[in-house]
């Protein structure tokens, strides 16, 4: 198929995701990609892109990874697909005792699901059930922070704080307690509302859902360790589950293997997606004994609940190539040696014109711009700004491939990325920044 073709097709046929549609079947421009290798992807005209935001996060191990197309080839030809039901396999037992063994201490478990939305739904769904089954039904509603991102399903929804994703279905989303994020910067404020709700419904709360460091969706927004050791202690006190949502932030992507290592904290349940199996749709959650033993005593406590590829053992397979990847080729602590690097030239930035403020945490570099006509600390409707695509569209024309976040730009590359490579990197997106606040 021609390139024109594949566009004509997709304008046509397809129902894209976060698109406005009618803007795109009357003027997008979509790259077409047509390969991949490494840190980069081809479109189908030959041009060459730095995948500069790890494709949705995912190609934290770089696109194409032999090892990981070795490893799929080969369970493919052997064994693609088992309902995981009644059934057991190597691909899943091989993968959950190396996951346990990686895991923050106090993880004993992982439950397999096919995506980072439903490893929160699992989550969700134990939390209840656990504290229905050692006699808190009352015990049923979750803890959020304001900006927070758990994923596109409408348990996933009702714990979001970007109001954007939340508002469509607000009249249908359950009811959760939202807390200030400390990414806001306002630890005090964070700690004694953390710490209010706690104590005033402490008896009606299963957990806390916390995306750990980094509030990716929310526009890269960064906080402490020191609040999620304050957490945990909380959590602990109240007798409320800590749920770390790691689907974005493990695997290396903040310097460390979870995010949760920084704080030297073990949640009760951890969420995982995204770089967990990189090439193929799965997600996990890890539980604790305390977790997993609430379901024991008979068919009528156990989790009823399992998706139909849950365990699918491709995908097992390639993750557990990508735990052998990670540990081998000591991709962690190559973030934390190339995390000065983005740190530096990320910083630099903040003086640039037309840049609000900076901040990075790993290999995530973001660059907040200057909004124009923007109500200052409405940073609900971020996401809807517009100089954000103006950045990514010069960065595009710099061979760089990017997506904003509202008014926030941000660089999220491959872990695999070289040392002048990144430079590269940076320098293009300083170019595009600049060019995009020129053009105006
Ligand atoms: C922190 C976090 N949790 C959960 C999800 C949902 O993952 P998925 O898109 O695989 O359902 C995302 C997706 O971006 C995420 O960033």
């Amino acid at each position: 198929m021609s390139r024109s073709q594949i566009v004509a097709l997709d304008k046509q046929f397809v129902w894209r995701p976060y698109t406005d549609m009618d803007a795109y079947i009357a003027a997008g421009d979509p790259l077409v990609i047509d390969r991949a290798e490494g840190i980069f992807v081809y479109d189908k005209n030959g041009t060459r892109y730095l995948d500069g935001c790890s494709s949705w996060w995912t190609a934290s191990l770089g696109h194409q990874h032999p090892r990981l197309v070795k490893a799929l080839v080969e369970q493919a030809t052997r064994l693609a697909h088992v309902a995981f039901a009644g059934v057991a396999h190597e691909e899943a037992s091989a993968l959950a005792e190396a996951l346990i063994k990686v895991a923050p201490q106090g993880l004993t478990r992982a439950f397999f699901t096919d995506n980072g939305s439903t490893a929160i739904e699992v989550a969700i769904k134990m939390a209840i059930q656990m504290w229905r089954q050692l006699g808190h039904a009352e015990k049923h509603r979750f803890v959020t922070l304001d900006g927070a991102f758990h994923g596109e399903t409408l348990g996933a929804t009702s714990l979001g704080g970007v109001d954007v994703f939340r508002r469509p279905f607000g009249n249908v989303v359950f009811d959760c307690i939202v807390v200030p994020s400390p990414a806001n910067g306002g630890y005090e404020r964070a700690f004694q509302e953390l710490a209010r709700v706690l104590r005033e419904d402490g008896d009606a709360i299963a957990g806390v859902f916390v995306e750990p460091l980094v509030q990716g969706a929310a526009g890269m927004r960064t906080y402490s360790p020191e609040y999620l050791r304050e957490l945990r202690s909380m959590c602990t006190r109240h007798d409320v589950l800590l749920i770390a949502d790691e689907v974005f932030t493990g695997y290396g992507r903040t310097g460390t293997m979870w995010a949760c290592d920084q704080a030297g904290i073990s949640p009760d349940l951890m969420c995982l997606g995204k770089t967990f199996a990189s090439i193929l749709p799965m997600g996990a959650t890890l539980a604790s004994d305390r977790v997993f033993s609430a379901f024991a005593g008979g068919r009528d406590r156990a989790l009823l609940y399992g998706h139909t590829f849950c365990a699918n053992p491709l995908g097992a397979r390639v993750a557990l190539e990508v735990l052998k990847i990670i540990d081998e080729e000591r991709i962690v602590s190559r973030v934390a040696d190339l995390a000065p690097l983005m740190a530096t030239k990320i910083d630099a930035m903040a003086s640039m014109k037309g840049v609000a403020a900076t901040r990075s945490l790993g290999m995530i570099g973001a660059v907040d711009l200057v909004e124009e006509g923007a109500v200052s600390g409405d940073e609900r409707e971020s996401y809807l700004r517009t100089a954000g695509w103006k950045v990514t569209d010069e960065a595009r024309k710099r061979g760089v491939y990017l997506r904003p976040l509202g008014s926030t730009v941000y660089l999220c590359p491959p872990l695999i990325i070289a040392e002048r490579e990144l430079e590269g990197l940076l320098g293009e997106f300083a170019a595009a920044i600049a060019a995009a606040v020129a053009v105006g």
